[in-house]
């Protein structure tokens, strides 16, 4: 589906907004670094000191999310000191079939100086990380045919994906692993569209494709990050097996539940990075 967001300057009200709340702040706060959490993460801000958080609706442009576990707002963050801007729920292209949703998020992000997009999700796993275990992602499959780059008007559309997921980033989150004991699995992920879950069919197909895990998100703010130059790093929370693989029924309701026995995890990871990103 085409869409307007690449043409419009509603960014840039965004930005305007945002910077001045950012003003208000008794302390200079310059974040290179913003972190979209993913269904069920909520808690990863609770170890953050936030200096403000804006609900989604009073940005222009911003979309507002319906999805229980997403509550829709863009916090000011410091966490050991270090200044992170948390995205705390996300639009996905399965809510309005709108693979560009998030588009006017990720563009005021580079306005207001972002260089780097931490991304979070709850992922079905199809093969060797348990559920409330962490995956990070090496690469992507979209499975979709959906990009939120339609309607982009110039030859910056053509974005080169050879290189989506940072390697240095991923060598510094095994590292920060390592030494926190976090067994760290790396894949591959698979962008479904949902909303509804895989058939075992589906989930034995995208396997013998070369998928780690699936899931409904992160692929299309991964391709927006990259067309805005940002550098990525994503981690999955494993919340269950791929369909058919276990004998349960898959619900939101199970992601809910796995999803927070991760946070720890990430938690740690995200402060040991936020370490190396600052000191770069
Ligand atoms: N499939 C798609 N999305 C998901 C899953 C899954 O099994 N688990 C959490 N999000």
């Amino acid at each position: 589906m085409a869409n307007n967001y690449h043409e419009s300057n509603t960014h840039l009200r965004a930005a305007d907004f945002i910077n001045s709340i950012r003003a208000m702040l008794s302390k200079p706060f310059n974040a290179k670094v913003a972190m979209i959490l993913g269904s069920g993460l909520g808690s990863v801000t609770e170890k953050a000191e936030i200096l403000a958080e804006i609900a989604y609706k009073d940005i222009p442009g911003f979309p507002e999310t319906g999805v229980t576990g997403h509550s829709g707002s863009l916090f000011l963050t410091l966490i050991n000191g270090h200044p992170l801007i948390i995205l705390n729920g996300r639009i996905h292209f399965y809510e309005q079939g709108d693979a560009g949703a998030m588009a006017p998020v990720i563009a005021t992000l580079k306005v207001i100086g972002v260089e780097t997009l931490i991304i979070t999700n709850a992922a079905g796993s199809l093969l060797n990380a348990a559920p409330g275990s962490v995956m990070m992602i090496k690469d992507y499959i979209n499975f979709t045919g959906q990009s939120p780059l339609f309607g982009v008007n110039s030859n910056n559309r053509f974005v080169s994906m050879s290189k989506a997921y940072d390697s240095q980033y991923r060598y510094h989150l095994r590292q920060i692993a390592e030494k926190n004991d976090i067994h760290l699995a790396q894949g591959v992920y698979a962008w479904m569209a949902g909303p509804q879950f895989e058939t075992p069919a589906e989930i034995r197909a995208i396997r013998m494709m070369g998928a780690d895990a699936v899931g409904m998100s992160t692929v299309p703010e991964t391709i927006l990050a990259r067309y805005h130059n940002m550098k990525v790093a994503a981690l999955s929370i494993i919340t269950n097996y791929g369909a058919g693989m276990e004998d349960v029924r898959l619900s939101h309701e199970q992601t809910l539940e796995y999803a927070p026995k991760a946070a720890a995890k990430v938690q740690v990871l995200i402060s040991g990075f936020l370490e190396y990103l600052y000191s770069e």
